[in-house]
């Protein structure tokens, strides 16, 4: 006789397994049940008296098995919100973070015709921007052939026709172009730095996180090569490191950017910071 469970016993027995590790049990079962049944969070909290199928729950405890481990939610669904849209993720592409959206957010302050986004990943940013501008010409560029691959595929189901995508390292794709706007969220993390063995990067790219000893390599190519490919008046925003605030404003400042300016995240951390050219 084969054991049945509702999604309120499912619910807490995932509670009871993941709380000792993730302070976000009580959430990550619901993405977890939510996979499974495609049910919405708040049909899985209102029907909890609903039967799992046998599928669904093994389903379920394979998944749940992968969060014991550390895995990544997004990785365990394959998706994560970004703005007002879902992309698509994948072990060969950063999981977009809510700081991002900051750098996202300043960016679209002052409309662009043509825009430069360097190290894609997901594509989250450039899709973003595409959304917001669908008249504007986007190029996208990452070194990684995997993350240009679900870039794309992200593109394509969200209708972001207009980005053309680019492998190469930073601007050598783009090398001939102008552009209004240059966005990056580059790796920033030191290769030392003790974060690197905490949490969800664990299981993320390193080509997407680390950059040298400081973190600041991709930021000081980006900003030196900044200069030369944006138009007059074009604008520069980067998110970086916490710590990298100052060093950041430095780098700009010694590009003769302009009007240069950070922004904080939501936990109050210096995290965007923008300049433009003369
Ligand atoms: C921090 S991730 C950002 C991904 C995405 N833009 C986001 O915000 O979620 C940095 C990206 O830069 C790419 N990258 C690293 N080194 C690069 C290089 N030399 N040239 C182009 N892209 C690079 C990585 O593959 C990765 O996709």
């Amino acid at each position: 006789m084969s054991v049945t469970h509702t999604l309120a016993q499912a619910r807490q027995a995932g509670i009871l397994a993941l709380q000792e590790q993730q302070t976000s049990a009580g959430l990550d079962v619901d993405c977890l049940l939510t996979a499974v049944t495609g049910l919405s969070r708040s049909q899985i909290l209102a029907f909890d008296e609903r039967l799992l199928s046998a599928h669904e729950y093994k389903r379920y405890t394979a998944l749940l098995a992968r969060r014991q481990r550390g895995e990544p939610i997004a990785h365990l669904i394959g998706y994560r919100d970004f703005i007002d849209f879902t992309i698509k993720v994948a072990p060969s592409v950063l999981i977009p973070r809510p700081e991002t959206e900051h750098l996202v957010e300043a960016a679209l302050e002052q409309p662009a015709d043509r825009v430069l986004d360097l190290g894609t990943g997901s594509g989250c940013i450039a899709i973003a921007l595409a959304r917001a501008w669908p008249a504007s010409t986007i190029h996208a560029v990452d070194r990684s052939p995997e993350a240009l691959e679900i870039a794309q595929q992200n593109a394509r189901a969200l209708q972001a026709d207009q980005i053309r995508f680019f492998a190469g390292d930073w601007y050598a794709p783009v090398a001939v172009q102008q552009y209004a706007l240059i966005v990056s969220n580059p790796p920033y993390i030191g290769l030392n730095e003790p974060e690197l063995q905490q949490g969800d990067v664990r299981f993320e790219p390193s080509l997407a996180l680390t950059s040298g000893t400081d973190g600041l390599s991709a930021l000081r190519q980006i900003i030196a090569g900044a200069p030369a490919r944006l138009a007059a008046g074009g604008r520069l925003w980067v998110e970086h490191g916490y710590q990298q605030a100052q060093a950041v404003r430095e780098l700009m400042a010694a590009q003769h950017l302009i009007d240069i300016e950070t922004r904080y995240d939501l936990a109050g951390h210096e995290r965007i910071t923008g300049g433009r050219t003369q």
